[in-house]
């Protein structure tokens, strides 16, 4: 689903984004949660006060769907659930556009002076595939 050329460019940018992040006082996940809630102040009350353990939890994911490239099914049991779990906590489809927008932001960020847009197309390829998995996740009904 995702070929080499994809894997490499998300594979080296997360990690070239994390690095140059370690050099300052702020992770990746923490500026892109920064730079959400400026972006969208209204979804801030859908999140706990303390931001830190969240932020750990998304970077847990994004690590795994970094390394499950090669196998991405791998992610649809998963996914599916935490969609289904954002669904319950008032998480709607229009904010998985708005996250997808400012992760890349993020990256960009982080990465520049070598971010591409090659870079864009494939965390586009890469978090469209994850964000698809969470909404269907977020859509199915126990059975009755
Ligand atoms: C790229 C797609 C996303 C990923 C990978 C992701 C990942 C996660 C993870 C791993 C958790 C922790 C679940 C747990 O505690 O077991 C979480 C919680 C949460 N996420 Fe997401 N998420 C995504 C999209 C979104 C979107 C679009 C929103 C809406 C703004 C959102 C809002 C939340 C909220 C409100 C929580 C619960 C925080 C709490 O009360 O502890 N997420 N997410």
């Amino acid at each position: 689903m995702f070929d080499d050329r994809t894997a490499a460019l998300i594979g080296e940018s997360y990690a070239g984004a994390g690095a140059a992040m370690a050099s300052t006082n702020v992770s990746l996940v923490l500026d892109f949660y920064a730079r959400l809630f400026a972006a969208a102040p209204r979804v801030r009350g859908l999140f706990p006060e303390d931001i830190v353990a969240q932020a750990e939890k998304l970077e847990q994911t994004l690590d795994m769907a970094v390394a499950a490239l090669p196998e991405p099914d791998h992610l649809v049991a998963p996914l599916r659930t935490l969609g289904a779990q954002h669904a319950r906590l008032g998480v709607r489809q229009e904010h998985y556009a708005l996250v997808t927008d400012v992760l890349i932001a993020t990256l960009a960020e982080a990465y520049r002076g070598r971010w591409t847009g090659e870079h864009e197309a494939a965390w586009r390829a890469l978090l469209g595939f994850v964000s698809e998995t969470m909404m269907d996740g977020a859509t199915v009904r126990p059975a009755a």
